[in-house]
């Protein structure tokens, strides 16, 4: 067995540590005054992305040693251990497999004993054959109508992916049918999604890996009850509701006709879910072979991640520049800028795969890490965002790289819009990079009390992802690319980042708390006093 040498003790990292001293003040005016290249030299094409990381604090040297970090950390060995089905998610004792979603026919993939590519296809197939079904109103409600709403109902992985999905395809949607998701406990969520629908023409998609999540299943029955109490009879629910679990039982205790279930495996991630039947409801969007193209998008990006050599990676240089500013500059967020309006809940959708899966605090065998993990995503499309947060990037005390995200084409050309887009988004990454010196201000006439106001520090760093059309494929790059980049980190940081016990506490919490709202016992309270008196202090206003 070979022993690993704790992260911190390791060459690189030490190396690390020293080069930081180094370089931490260097500033990207003097980095490409020196190297008049560099904007050309420090990018890379592949599988129709161009990523420029020109504009980051690194120098030739910081490129060497992080690739030598990833080379000691046996990132190699991992991606290796990933893509052959060994069970890497060690709490859970499960393999990894999202890669299988997305294996092309023939491939082969064995996760105990059994290859699982073959059973990937037959629910893929599933799939196609309801939304085909679905999308020419072949498909019909329990009154004969054909349906037009679809609603998903879920939560977390089984949410954010169709969610972000279908905005960010919305263009390839089939635009006589309505889409709807409801994720929150809230009853509101249901309210206001349902308010407009017709009962007689809504297909409810269930999407649970467990079937057991309490804000989901919670929903599920409000929305067979709101079914019934259009169209009465019990039968109706067949024709109306159809599940993506990997929870069968379930499933069928729920009422749904379990040849209404489309299948998943405990090997797929709630949130690493989006590409498998947890995207009904972006199949029904955009059809089958959109989907597929998108499947194929993503398969690209794997092939990327698992032969390209390190330093011409993507997402293994996008997941070492994390590293460097989270371990080393002591940076806390991350901002993913999509100009593209489409991706407007593509943050959102990161924050889950990356924080879910990178906000751990023991390494594999439980040790308590003695280095920063997972850093905080969030992000809004830009140019919204410029006119809101980026007065605190550019110029507030805290340092934030940026992930700027665009395409060269644009989906709906109108006028000159596009270019007015991506001027701002180039003009944003030279703006934080290089700023405004005070000399350059006080060019400007300003007046002296002011000149420090209008000055711009700069040196704040930012990657920028160009592709050139959002398409299915391209969608399904850029979320593996994030994916990656997330498994690159966790495995440097040697951190399970595929399970999720966090969550766990506030669930028992919450399912403790529950009967007490309900009950006027109140030597019950065995909380706090502060949560004792919360639970009071509800019961009073509501009973
Ligand atoms: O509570 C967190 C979580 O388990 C996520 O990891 C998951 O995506 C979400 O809940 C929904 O879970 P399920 O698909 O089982 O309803």
């Amino acid at each position: 067995m070979t022993t690993i040498i704790p992260l911190t003790q390791r060459v690189a990292w030490q190396a690390l540590e020293a080069h930081y001293v180094k370089v931490q003040e260097l500033h990207l005016r003097q980095l490409f005054a020196d190297d008049p290249t560099r904007g050309e030299r420090m990018t890379i094409e592949a599988i129709g992305i161009y990523f420029d990381y020109s504009k980051h604090r690194i120098t030739d040297e910081t490129l060497t040693l992080l690739l030598q970090l990833a080379a000691e950390s046996g990132l190699r060995s991992r991606i290796d251990a990933m893509f052959r089905g060994d069970k890497i998610n060690v709490t859970e004792k499960r393999a990894v497999l999202h890669i299988a979603l997305r294996a092309p026919k023939g491939q082969t993939i064995v996760v105990d004993g059994e290859d699982v590519v073959p059973g990937v296809h037959a629910v893929l197939d599933k799939m196609a054959d309801c939304s085909t079904q679905v999308r020419s109103g072949e498909w019909k409600g329990y009154t004969g109508k054909r349906i037009r709403n679809i609603v998903n109902i879920g939560i977390g992985g089984s949410d954010l992916g169709p969610v972000m999905a279908y905005e960010a395809l919305r263009h390839y949607s089939q635009r006589d049918l309505t889409f709807r998701f409801i994720s929150n406990i809230d009853g509101t969520d249901f309210i206001e999604a349902t308010r407009d629908l017709d009962a007689e023409e809504t297909l409810f998609i269930i999407a649970s890996k467990t079937f057991t999540t309490l804000e989901t299943m919670t929903n599920a029955h409000t929305a067979r009850d709101w079914l019934l109490k259009t169209l009465k009879h019990p039968d109706a629910v067949a024709r109306h509701f159809v599940a993506v679990s990997t929870n069968v039982e379930a499933v069928a205790q729920f009422g749904i006709d379990t040849a209404n279930m489309f299948e998943f495996w405990d090997w797929v991630g709630g949130r690493y879910s989006m590409d498998s039947a947890i995207g009904l409801s972006t199949m029904i969007a955009i059809g089958s072979e959109a989907f597929r193209a998108m499947l194929d998008g993503f398969h690209q990006m794997d092939e990327h991640f698992r032969t390209a050599p390190f330093h011409r990676n993507l997402p293994v240089l996008m997941g070492l520049l994390v590293l460097w500013y989270n371990n080393f500059f002591d940076v806390q967020t991350m901002a993913v800028l999509p100009y593209e309006h489409y991706l407007k809940r593509l943050s959102a959708y990161l924050q889950q795969l990356t924080m879910e899966s990178n906000g751990k605090h023991v390494t594999q065998d439980g040790t308590e890490v003695v280095y920063q993990t997972g850093p905080i995503y969030w992000g809004e499309p830009g140019t919204n965002g410029q006119h809101s947060f980026y007065q605190l990037i550019h110029q507030g005390t805290k340092l934030i790289p940026c992930d700027f995200i665009g395409f060269t084409q644009p989906l709906n050309p109108l006028g000159h819009h596009h270019d007015l887009l991506l001027a701002n988004m180039f003009a944003q990454a030279e703006a934080l990079a290089f700023g405004k010196t005070p000399q350059e201000v006080q060019a400007e006439s300003i007046p002296a009390w002011l000149v420090p106001h209008q000055t711009f520090e700069g040196n704040r760093p930012s990657s920028t992802i160009l592709l050139e059309r959002l398409t299915p494929a391209a969608l399904g790059k850029l979320v593996a690319l994030y994916e990656h980049s997330v498994f690159t980190q966790g495995a440097i940081w040697d951190i399970d980042s595929f399970d999720q016990w966090g969550v766990e506490l506030g669930k028992a919490l919450a399912a403790r708390i529950i009967p007490e709202l309900e009950t006027e016992d109140k030597n019950r309270l065995k909380h706090d006093s502060s949560t004792n008196t919360l639970i009071r202090h509800y019961r009073k206003a509501r009973f």
